[in-house]
């Protein structure tokens, strides 16, 4: 990997499936047992904030009895050992790369672990049990959400990802089907800055035509891998 400098690391639910968290799209998915209108918009918010909390609650807790995998490890091990510039942007909004020790990194669509004032931006740890509405400690308002980018919002820091996309030698996609822009564009974006592209996922994607190379199988075996021959 001699001419690789600048590494983006796209993720998505599928790096966290061997950890015992379930996808969005693959059998058993989360979006089966709540239709994605039910939970996932700010209308749903509005409509049955009780709804919303609760799903989150219960994908917040089962946080509790899962591990970070060796996908998550081996990203963590890269972003100690990498001298280059390097950005892991998750799609998740679970904690494992953090609770595997990644430090470069970023969650484009909000955390589990944080609560957002809707009416100031503040943002503080979610405190255990909040129930809708609850008060914003910085402004007073009876505010409080999930983090979360619902859809239709915007992603969280694509300025930042962009700068990256703009400036990277390797971009790569580990465990997302490539169904959810703006994330499902970012193959082309780094393609169309030169980059080179690799996809490791257990399926071919709605992507996998854009990479110049796809590995197909579990990440907990292929990431190890790929990071090993990175780091030579
Ligand atoms: N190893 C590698 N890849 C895996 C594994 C595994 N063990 N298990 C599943 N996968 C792959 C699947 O083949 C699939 O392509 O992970 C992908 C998971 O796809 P989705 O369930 O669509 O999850 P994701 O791509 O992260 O969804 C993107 O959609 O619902 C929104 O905001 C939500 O962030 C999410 C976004
Ligand atoms: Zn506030």
């Amino acid at each position: 990997m001699q001419d690789i400098r600048n590494i983006i690391v796209l993720t998505g639910a599928g790096i966290s499936a061997e950890s015992g968290i379930a996808t969005f799209r693959g059998p058993g998915g989360l979006w089966e047992g709540h239709r994605v209108e039910d939970v996932c918009t700010a209308e749903a918010l509005a409509a049955d904030a009780e709804l919303v909390h609760r799903f989150y609650d219960m994908r917040r807790a089962a946080l509790a009895s899962v591990q970070p995998n060796a996908a998550h490890h081996a990203l963590a091990r890269l972003d100690a050992e990498w001298p280059g510039e390097l950005l892991i942007v998750t799609q998740n909004v679970d904690d494992l790369h953090e609770r595997a020790g990644a430090k470069r990194m970023l969650h484009m669509h909000g955390e589990l672990r944080s609560a957002l004032c809707a009416d100031c931006g503040a943002r503080a740890a979610w405190p255990g049990d909040l129930p809708p509405r609850s008060v914003c400690a910085a402004c007073g308002a009876p505010a409080l959400r999930p983090d979360i980018v619902f859809f239709g919002e915007m992603p969280y820091q694509m300025d930042r990802i962009e700068d990256a996309l703009a400036t990277c030698d390797l971009f790569v996609s580990i465990g997302t089907s490539g169904a959810v822009y703006p994330a499902a564009g970012f193959v082309q974006t780094a393609r169309h800055y030169g980059a080179r592209t690799l996809e490791l996922n257990l399926d071919p994607s709605a992507g996998s035509i854009f990479f110049d190379e796809s590995r197909m199988g579990a990440a907990g075996k292929l990431v190890p891998e790929w990071v090993d021959e990175v780091l030579g």
